[in-house]
Order: C-alpha cells, then sequence, then structure tokens
C-alpha cells in the first residue's frame, strides 16, 4: 500500500523545527504533503499563496514532498484527498494535552484508513514557534539557523519593504 502522509501547520513561516519533522516523515513514507491551512484565528504575516511560493522553494531538494493549502475542516481534506497519515510534531509536554485532544477528535472524523502518527522534535528546536522566530526578527534579533536560508530571505525583503 502507498504511503500518503500529510503535515499541517499554519508554517507563518515555516521553521527549521518544522523542517525536522518533514524530512523525517518524507524518509517514513512514500509520499508527504505539507498543508499550510487558513488558520481564522490567526493574523498572518505572509498571505497564504505568498507562503505556499516559500515552503516550495525551502522543499525543492525533497522530492517525495508537495506543498497544498486548505481551509476548513483537517479531516474534510484528508479524507477527500486519500491521506492515510497525518503526521504531527511533539516539542515537549504542552504540546501533548491539546494534540490528544485533537487526534482524538480528529479520530472520529476520518476515515478509518487514517492515523495520527507524531514525531518527537529534535530537541535543539524544541524552543521554537512561528511567533517567536516572527517576533525576534521584526525586532531585529538574529533567526540564523531557526528558519531555511529561503525563508530568511523572503523575511528580510519583507521587514526592508515595511
Ligand atoms: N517546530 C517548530 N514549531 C512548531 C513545531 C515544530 N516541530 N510544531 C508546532 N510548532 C509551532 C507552530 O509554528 C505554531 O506556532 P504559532 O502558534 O506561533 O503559529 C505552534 O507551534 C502551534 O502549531 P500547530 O498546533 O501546528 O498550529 P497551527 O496553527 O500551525 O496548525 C492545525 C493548526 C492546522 C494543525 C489545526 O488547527 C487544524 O487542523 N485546523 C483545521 C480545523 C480543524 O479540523 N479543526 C478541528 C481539529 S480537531
Amino acid at each position: 500500500m502507498q504511503t500518503r502522509a500529510i503535515y499541517t501547520g499554519s508554517f507563518d513561516p515555516l521553521t527549521n523545527g518544522h523542517m525536522n519533522i518533514i524530512t523525517r516523515a518524507a524518509r517514513l513514507y512514500d509520499e508527504l504533503t505539507v498543508g499550510i491551512i487558513s488558520n481564522p484565528s490567526k493574523v498572518p504575516q505572509f498571505p497564504i499563496e505568498e507562503r505556499e511560493i516559500m515552503i516550495a522553494e525551502a522543499l525543492r531538494c525533497l522530492p517525495n514532498v508537495r506543498v497544498d493549502h486548505f481551509s476548513g475542516l483537517l479531516a474534510d481534506f484528508v479524507n477527500r484527498n486519500g491521506f492515510n497519515v497525518v503526521v504531527r510534531g511533539l516539542r515537549g509536554g504542552s504540546d501533548f494535552e491539546y494534540e490528544l485532544q485533537m487526534a482524538q477528535m480528529n479520530a472520529r472524523l476520518f476515515d478509518e484508513r487514517v492515523e495520527t502518527v507524531f514525531l518527537m522534535t529534535d530537541p535543539q528546536y524544541s524552543f521554537i514557534s512561528s511567533s517567536v522566530v516572527k517576533e525576534v526578527h521584526a525586532l531585529g534579533g538574529s533567526i540564523d539557523g531557526l528558519v531555511p536560508e529561503a525563508i530568511l530571505q523572503r523575511m528580510n525583503e519583507a521587514r526592508e519593504n515595511k
């Protein structure tokens, strides 16, 4: 059976913490889609179409990874597109409660073939979130090594054009 996995998030921006999960998941599954969600509870720095371009650029070196975007219920997107694995990253205990609730709720909504699978984030990235990276960068701090080079370039351009 072909394993078709999806890794979702707002990715505003994509960080090296996300990259770590994506690279490892790409080795585990035949095909991995990075699914960018338009999350109505967050005001993004980069519009979803721009995030899609930035992320595709950062992931160019991974041949079995593609990028897509969606809105609405994750389970609808997963069921409709025939994914059989939903990958989630766990940075630490504080992620666990939320992820457990989401996985259990999603399990009710997913087609029977779909499993949520958790990968532990590499500890060197466990303190990162998109918001903290964005805040430090906006205030002129260094985020070298925390986001892929292609993303950093776009963030620098956006800051200069402000
Ligand atoms: N490395 C670095 N940062 C990470 C990370 C990792 N491995 N894993 C998570 N993060 C960060 C994210 O960047 C994000 O940072 P931010 O809050 O500053 O933007 C934060 O941790 C939370 O990540 P996540 O839980 O993935 O939130 P998200 O907004 O990126 O994505 C969805 C949320 C898409 C997974 C979830 O809201 C969803 O599925 N929504 C669809 C609607 C739906 O189906 N709802 C019912 C669910 S039961």
